[in-house]
């Protein structure tokens, strides 16, 4: 399967779980939740050191381009960049960090694809004005972004307004397993609606201060297609919303500058729907992406829920529907999530058909799983075949994609070298690189030479 000329092979990763919080002038809601309760976290390992890339960065790049990585997706830190947070003035540490990393990317020969937030609320901000339920906060983050692209405007071509929006409502409002750990449904769909306003502001401000002619935007989003269990018409109902509430709720405001009538409909007759105004809906629509980016890991499908919408509960999205967990699923265990290659064919159709075939690449897949000690062998190299299987199966469904017409222009890989994942900490590992994290000594996994391979002959071969 040879890919299209130009198709970009890449990883992706963060800054809070890559950098290490040196000379950070901020928290942010991970750093005070660690913090403060370090329990929480696996094995009690916090984002301090992460896995050092605030240091290691020269070295790291050379070895991630050794494994066949071109372009790198990664963040910058509010936290880190801006000193205050009210006026947006910039921190020299921060800056000169910045600076430095994306002229060594180039001189090393990886592409940088910056975004501008991985779940890294300052916790000033979350504590102030409850983060994203605030638009003031909002306003913030346009100031925040307009130092960013008058910094490195000419030193990075992709740019991405944030990661998984929907991630973040459910890990703050709905979930719990993002700080402040709230279950809040009607504040979820305010901060639903926050961010996508907040993405379009700075949008607002990169068109005017970006003048390189080779820079775009895009945003990054988590799509898991909703599949009904049954063809029953309750599952099928279920799926409808579930489809709306989790994807269409932030691609169709991000490609086409509006919000789906149905979904509006719906949240309005709940009674919960978001406070906004004329001009903000004005914004929304004059600010729309140049390009995707596409985290798929998993699918979800969807059943009636248990009860009815009308019972006596407060309003939750889950009142609509319900995950189904099909029976005799291929499942990563480690991560208790389905491995289904085929919802990447499907989205990839999604997109050409309901998206104007907006240009988009996979900017996260992977595998997360615990002890990869048990594949070493003895030279230190990660047997990782499973990983390897992983986005083979995943590339050949992207394949049949792009063959179909959809305008895939990449693949990125969750992730480079294993990173701290949240509050999953180190547990399960997603790198094509291994880190021994208490020596921070990085080497290439199999899966690792297999990816260089693949990036060099632009060709995926069959197993
Ligand atoms: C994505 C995020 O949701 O999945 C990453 O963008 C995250 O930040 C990745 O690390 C894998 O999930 P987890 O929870 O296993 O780290």
């Amino acid at each position: 399967m040879k890919f299209p000329d130009g198709f970009v092979w890449g990883a992706a990763s963060s800054g809070p779980q890559s950098e290490g919080n040196f000379k950070k002038q901020h928290q942010n809601i991970f750093d005070y939740w660690y913090a403060t309760s370090p329990e929480d976290f696996y094995e009690d390992v916090g984002p301090d050191l992460a896995s050092n890339f605030y240091n290691d960065y020269p070295e790291d790049l050379v070895l991630m381009r050794r494994a066949g990585i071109k372009a790198l997706r990664l963040s910058i830190q509010w936290t880190r960049l801006i000193d205050d947070l009210e006026t947006g003035s910039l921190n020299a540490d921060g800056v000169e960090f910045y600076t430095k990393l994306f002229k060594k990317m180039h001189e090393v020969g990886v592409e940088p694809y910056v975004n501008l937030f991985h779940f890294d609320m300052p916790v000033e901000l979350q504590h102030k004005y409850g983060g994203w339920q605030s638009k003031h906060v909002t306003d913030l983050f346009e100031l925040y972004a307009s130092q960013a692209f008058k910094l490195f405007g000419d030193l990075v071509d992709n740019w991405f307004t944030f990661n998984e929006p929907k991630v973040i409502i459910d890990g703050q409002y709905l979930y719990q397993f993002h700080y402040p750990n709230l279950v809040d449904g009607p504040a979820s769909v305010q901060v639903a609606y926050n961010v996508n306003l907040a993405s379009a502001k700075a949008i607002r401000q990169f068109r005017k201060i970006v003048t390189n002619k080779n820079a775009t935007i895009g945003s990054i989003l988590n799509l898991t297609p909703a599949y009904p269990a049954s063809d029953s018409s309750a599952d099928q109902k279920a799926a409808e919303i579930a489809e709306l509430w989790c994807n269409e709720m932030f691609l169709q405001p991000a490609i086409h500058g509006t919000y789906p009538e149905k979904l509006v409909k719906l949240l309005d007759e709940a009674g919960v729907l978001w406070q906004s105004t004329d001009e903000e809906i004005q914004l929304l629509k004059d600010n729309t992406i140049d390009q995707l980016g596409v985290n798929y890991y998993h699918p979800f499908r969807v059943q009636a829920p248990d009860v009815s919408p009308k019972s006596l509960q407060d309003w939750m999205p889950d009142i609509y529907f319900k995950e189904y967990l099909m029976p005799g699923r291929v499942d990563n265990v480690d991560k208790g999530w389905e491995i289904y290659p085929k919802a990447l064919y499907d989205i990839a159709i999604n997109v050409r058909d309901h998206y104007d075939n907006i240009p988009w690449f996979v900017s996260e897949n992977g595998m997360g799983v615990s002890r990869e000690e048990r594949f070493l062998d003895d030279k230190g190299v990660v047997h990782d075949d499973y990983r390897i299987d992983f986005m083979r199966d995943h590339l050949s469904e992207l394949y049949r994609g792009i063959e179909a017409g959809s305008n895939c222009n990449g693949y990125f890989s969750w992730t480079a070298i294993d990173n701290w994942s949240w509050k999953n900490a180190f547990r399960n590992r997603y790198g094509l690189i291994r880190n021994e994290i208490h020596t921070q000594t990085k080497t290439i996994k199999k899966s690792g030479q297999w990816y260089n391979k693949l990036s060099s002959t632009n060709t995926l071969t069959e197993k």
